[in-house]
């Protein structure tokens, strides 16, 4: 309700700017122990335990899916805290999870400014970030500080803007062998439209190769440090065709990943005229705009992977009947970004209860017997 209010106000200022001022009140922690008590929100129907799913991967998996339980499915998206900074403040806003990144082996500043724009008719943004954060060994200090876990955290990992694509392999290894104690999942990001030729990793043979090698460095590293390996997830793109979308899944299956994020940005700015009216330039869009088109892709990604995967719905999401879709749909989990934007703080306590309702009405006890029920 306040924040309805101050909206207006807030959107008098340019994204970036109000991003890191309102972020940085939360340093404050008498401001988080009042948040959380009005925003945390929690309900048995809620609760997610990924095993069921991992377990069918692989049978060391009651190791492997340790950390895999979330309080409720709601995470924070990646690109929202690129660099760890708010690791010990997001889950006084009632977050289930976070996804830090993406993070690149060394820092850099990413796109020049302004390269974050809303479009407020659709209640949508549109990104050229370009993967802007600290780099892994600043993060990785961060993590360490912050060793306290409340919430699961997940970290997502990409390429240098420098990086030949013929080396990126070596890129994803470097950041995955730096953090690997530190994440509960990682994922690796292959989407991104604003760093140029990343999204060609997503081709089905590069992509082996890289999945291989990171399978490979994520086995080594359990062994060594005598931990279970991380649970890695592939997040694609939803301008991807049909044939494109089943390579994925083949290729991640092969290779026993653990799930799929679905979907970063999209570049298609054909949805409701915005090319016409946006003299933005490029980048990726997200919000409403991208939501039917997520499920979609949600919904066949779960439907060729039938159940040997694990799926993570993000786009679009910015009501309880949102992430309900993508949950039916075929997602375990759900991330939002945009959403909290224009909804404001009270975002994911809002979905929270209205998915609880949603399972009431379904007669479902748990939020695991709806994933998938309307594909
Ligand atoms: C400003 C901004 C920066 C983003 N940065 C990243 C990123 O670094 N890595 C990534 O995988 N996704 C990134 N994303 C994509 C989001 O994680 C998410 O996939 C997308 O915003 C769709 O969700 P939404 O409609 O709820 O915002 C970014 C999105 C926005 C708006």
């Amino acid at each position: 309700m306040v924040y309805q209010w101050l909206r207006p106000l807030l959107f008098l200022f340019p994204p970036e700017f109000i991003h890191e001022r309102t972020f940085s009140l939360l340093k404050n922690p008498v401001l988080r122990f009042f948040l959380s008590k009005m925003y945390r929100y929690s309900h048995p129907s809620l609760r997610v335990t990924l095993s069921g799913i991992i377990d069918l991967q692989d049978p060391r998996a009651k190791l492997k899916s340790r950390g895999m339980e979330f309080e409720n499915p709601i995470g924070l998206a990646a690109g929202f805290d690129k660099s760890g900074e708010l690791l010990d403040r997001v889950h006084c806003l009632g977050f289930g999870f976070t996804e830090i990144g993406t993070v690149t082996p060394q820092p850099q500043e990413g796109n020049p400014k302004p390269r974050l724009f809303r479009l407020r008719r659709e209640r949508a943004l549109l990104n050229r970030m370009g993967f802007n954060n600290d780099g892994m060994r600043e993060v990785k200090k961060r993590l360490a500080e912050k060793s306290q876990r409340r919430i699961p955290i997940g970290i997502n990992i990409g390429k240098n803007r420098e990086t030949p694509i013929e080396e990126a392999k070596e890129d994803y290894r470097q950041v995955l062998r730096e953090l690997f104690e530190y994440g509960d999942y990682f994922a690796i990001n292959v989407s991104s439209p604003n760093t140029p030729n990343l999204r060609t990793l997503q081709r089905k043979e590069i992509l082996g190769s890289l999945l291989g090698g990171l399978k490979e460095e994520n086995e080594r590293l359990a062994k060594e440090m005598g931990l279970p390996p991380k649970p890695l997830f592939v997040k694609v793109s939803p301008d991807l065709s049909r044939g494109e979308l089943d390579d994925i899944v083949e290729v991640t299956l092969k290779y026993g990943i653990t799930g799929l994020i679905a979907t970063n940005s999209t570049s298609n700015h054909s949805y409701q005229e915005i090319s016409e009216r946006s003299p933005l330039g490029k980048g990726g869009l997200t919000g409403p705009p991208l939501r039917e088109r997520a499920t979609e892709v949600i919904r066949y990604l779960y439907r060729k992977a039938q159940g040997r995967m694990v799926i993570i719905g993000v786009g679009g999401s910015a009501t309880g009947e949102d992430a309900y879709e993508k949950i039916q749909a075929g997602a375990s989990l759900i991330q939002i970004y945009t959403g909290l934007i224009y909804e404001g703080p009270s975002i994911v306590k809002k979905i929270n209860r209205e998915l609880k309702r949603l399972l009431e009405r379904d007669g479902y006890s748990n939020i695991c017997e709806a994933i998938g029920s309307k594909t």
